[in-house]
């Protein structure tokens, strides 16, 4: 499948995937849903691998929003356990594979321990460049937006810029994904088909991609159909075809 990636030509720079149904997952084998979000951890060490094989520049990964923080306390304990053992356990990996690690979202609201972990990750991964992981954590987009006008407007007022000056770039600068290119694909796992408040601004253009599968059976083989799905993809980006 790598071979004909590599034939068909144009790999999406930047692939974003909302990882859902660990829940379902967990239910059909009638095990506790913290269950099926640490069985998910596998599919986050394949894709990982499969970005980098495929020669992705950027993937990004919707871990945990900001409306998760309504789920019952105890499902938001296992998941901000699981994200400490999830960067113990990958830290060195992710350090040798090349990948610089980025954590996007509220991150005031994390455990100390989650946070302190996370900040360890970042800092050891910060001068790698072979492929750039966004872990979104206590994300939402329409937080993250309003983030954005807030440091804007504090500029305006500040006398550092003029409103005429606020523009789709000066919005881009003041949003997480500062740097980083616009998502080419948005994948999302288990058959749903809504966005959830996910990189709302940035998905502007991005070709979708619903697979029907659970996050937790996710593996290398699907990332690399959605690839070839995208490569099929005619994106015009309103313009009319050569
Ligand atoms: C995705 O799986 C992981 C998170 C949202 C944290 P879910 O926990 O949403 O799984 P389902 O949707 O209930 O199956
Ligand atoms: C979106 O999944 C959030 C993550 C995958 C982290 P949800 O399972 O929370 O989304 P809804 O509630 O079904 O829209
Ligand atoms: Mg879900």
């Amino acid at each position: 499948m790598l071979a004909r990636i590599r034939e068909n030509g144009a790999i999406p720079r930047h692939i974003a995937i909302i990882m859902d149904g660990n829940g379902r997952w967990a239910r059909e084998r009638n095990l506790p849903r913290p269950l099926g979000h640490r069985s998910g951890m596998k599919s986050v060490r394949e894709v990982v691998e499969g970005a980098i094989e495929a020669g992705v520049e950027v993937l990004s990964l919707f871990a945990f929003s900001q409306e998760n923080w309504q789920r019952p306390v105890t499902e938001i304990q296992a998941l901000m356990s699981l994200l400490e053992e999830y960067i113990a356990r990958e830290a060195e990996e992710l350090a040798q594979q090349g990948v610089r690690v980025q954590v996007l979202g509220d991150l005031a609201r994390l455990t100390p321990a989650a946070a302190a972990a996370a900040a360890k990750l970042i800092a050891i991964t910060v001068h790698n460049d072979k492929l750039v992981l966004n872990l979104f954590i206590s994300y939402g987009s329409r937080a993250e937006i309003v983030r954005a006008a807030q440091l804007l407007a504090e500029d305006v007022r500040a006398g550092r810029m003029s409103a005429a000056d606020v523009d789709e770039e000066a919005i881009a600068e003041r949003l997480y994904t500062v740097g980083v290119p616009d998502p080419d694909l948005l994948i999302r796992t288990s058959g749903e088909q809504r966005l959830s408040n996910f990189m709302l601004w940035q998905v502007a253009y991005a070709e979708l991609y619903m697979s029907p599968v659970l996050w937790p059976n996710f593996r290398r083989q699907e990332l690399f159909e959605a690839i070839l799905d995208f490569q099929s993809r005619d994106r015009r980006f309103g313009r009319v075809t050569a």
